[in-house]
């Protein structure tokens, strides 16, 4: 199978499960803003070429999640002129992880998705769950991934306005599970500034 992505060789196994399209419902993710520190110090973002978009998020237990092992770190890099690039780390411990985007924090149009971080989506606003789902007890499981304006326009948005909503703030990373399909660690993702290719 071409898939141009690095992953680990659990999240490989995982992926090269067949994977089932999804539904309405379990797609739904819900999000609150949690305090976090405005303030981000430049070590929190990995290394790129000057003019290069980087925008981190810290993975933690989402909203209503009582309790979880996992946690985490995801980094969008756009190297100016491309390529795009989605990382994301899981750490701790998850069971029955099923997928993980980028999601638009808006709760009245359900936060709906703005990327897909794994596994890959291939077709317009078409989320699709790994089957099986995969869980690790320790370590650490990444995903990265290349991507483009064709993936952004799946969901039916510019790139433009991507960055708009990355600029503001308003996008966060969430990853699903079986025990929590709207998400069970998420995080805000924080654009280094200026945000915009130089
Ligand atoms: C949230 O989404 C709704 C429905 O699409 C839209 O009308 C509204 O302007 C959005 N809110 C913000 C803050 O952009
Ligand atoms: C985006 O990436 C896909 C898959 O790698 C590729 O087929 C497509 O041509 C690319 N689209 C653009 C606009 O570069």
């Amino acid at each position: 199978m071409a898939r141009a992505t690095k992953l680990t060789a659990a999240a490989l196994l995982a992926l090269c499960l067949v994977s089932v399209s999804l539904s309405g419902a379990a797609a739904k993710s819900s999000y609150s803003k949690k305090k976090s520190s405005s303030s981000s110090s430049k070590n929190e973002y990995p290394k790129a070429p000057k003019g290069t978009i980087l925008a981190t998020a810290e993975l933690k237990a989402a909203s209503g999640v009582k309790s979880t092992g996992g946690k985490g770190y995801a980094y969008l890099m756009l190297v100016k002129g491309g390529p795009y690039t989605s990382y994301i780390k899981l750490t701790g411990k998850l069971r029955q992880v099923t997928m993980a985007h980028v999601h638009w924090m808006n709760a009245t149009a359900k936060n709906p998705i703005r990327l897909g971080l794994f596994p890959a989506v291939t077709a317009p606003a078409t989320p699709v769950l790994l089957n099986p789902p995969f869980s690790y007890n320790k370590g650490e499981v990444t995903f990265e991934r290349p991507w483009n304006e064709t993936d952004i326009g799946y969901w039916g948005v510019s790139l433009d306005t991507f960055l708009d909503l990355l600029r503001n703030r308003e996008l966060y990373v969430n990853v699903h599970t079986v025990g929590y399909p709207g998400g069970e660690i998420q995080g805000t993702l924080k654009c280094k500034s200026p945000c915009r290719f130089d």
